[in-house]
């Protein structure tokens, strides 16, 4: 049958590792959908700068690439605009979308399912929360029938990076970040990840997919670890216990009988016979608990080039067998609007 054609938004670390999975893969894939994937166009702001992409599929109009009509965006820009406005236009015209926005989803989620829902598209973000682990599909999907208590877990790779290094060595907060950074373990600005601000916009893509509601970033009450001192991490092994930065996300129900969720992120004293505390390096756990299955837990590698690209690759296969069988994914926009505990209520 005729190619599902990709156009590509971005093309670094992530991006051109999905480019080159794609072509080195391509009997494979093709076997696995049906139908060639094509990759009709790579958007980038630099083009000098990718020698290994064909300089004729480069180039710097991601709107024009996003209009020629492709069967598939991946979008790995990062950040709100311009992925915000070239995903929605995308989707209006009912082009699918598979993106690694994590801060996108978080804030725009709604406006995006419901421009995917009215146009018949396709919205798929595996590769935006914990990286390799396929943790959205099965609460989208596997777990579609249940009903989702709680998930929660280690959404942080850089964090707990530097806590675990805290616990095994005595050392403080600062030294062990600068360390982490020096082995690549951490960002030059992790801002975002100390802070908890990753974490947060993880918990709301995740609240939002478990309980069926709109969870935004700024609804997530976030706690960083950038306060944490030695001693801290010392008194918590005294009590035979390790720090977790934590990602909660739950059901609660009040006095009065009345549902809500509440999401928050903060660092946690946990049991170290935990199966969380022994979750080292830049790893991430998720555990995920509902009435019928009972718990889950899910683990691996949330962060990296190669993982997150197979996160990516694993979207645009299910988008491209969507589109080969004429049907869709799930929709999100249908919600049950439980509503969100106001931070501090927690
Ligand atoms: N900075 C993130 C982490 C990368 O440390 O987990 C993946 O989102």
């Amino acid at each position: 049958g005729a190619p599902i054609t990709i156009a590509m938004l971005g093309c670094g670390t992530v991006g051109s590792e999905v480019v080159r999975l794609l072509t080195e893969q391509a009997a494979d894939l093709t076997a696995r959908v049906g139908r060639p994937l094509v990759v009709t166009g790579v958007a980038v702001r630099r083009p000098h700068r990718h020698p290994d992409v064909a300089p004729e599929l480069l180039t710097t109009d991601a709107e024009a690439l996003v209009d020629s009509g492709p069967d598939v965006v991946v979008e790995v820009i990062g950040g709100i605009e311009p992925a915000r406005g070239l995903l929605l236009r995308a989707l209006k015209s009912g082009t699918s979308v598979v993106t690694a926005n994590k801060a996108l989803l978080a804030e725009y989620g709604p406006e995006l399912y419901a421009a995917a829902d009215a146009s018949g598209a396709d919205l798929y973000f595996e590769a935006s929360v914990a990286g390799a682990i396929p943790l959205l599909r099965p609460l989208r999907e596997s777990l579609a029938g249940d009903r989702i208590a709680r998930v929660m877990g280690i959404v942080n790779g850089t964090t707990n990076y530097v806590l675990s290094a805290m616990d095994a060595t005595g050392a403080g907060y600062a030294e062990t970040l600068d360390e982490a950074g020096r082995l690549g373990y951490a960002e030059a600005d992790p801002t975002a990840d100390v802070d908890g601000f990753d974490a947060a916009a993880k918990a709301a893509i995740l609240a939002s997919l478990a309980f069926h509601t709109r969870v935004r970033a700024e609804d997530v009450h976030r706690e960083g670890i950038s306060g944490l001192r030695a001693a801290d991490v010392a008194a918590a092994r005294t009590l035979g216990r390790t720090v977790k930065l934590l990602a909660i996300c739950e059901r609660v129900v009040d006095g009065t009988g009345t549902e809500s969720v509440s999401v928050r992120v903060h660092p946690a004293m946990i049991p170290r016979q935990h199966p969380l505390a022994s979750v080292g390096g830049a790893f991430n756990a998720v555990f995920v608990e509902a009435e019928a299955a009972g718990q889950l837990m899910f683990y691996g590698q949330g962060a990296g080039g190669a993982q997150t690209a197979s996160a990516v690759l694993g979207d645009v296969v299910a988008v491209a067998r969507n589109r080969v069988a004429g049907g869709r994914g799930p929709r999100e926009s249908a919600y049950a609007e439980l509503p969100v505990r106001p931070m501090g209520q927690t």
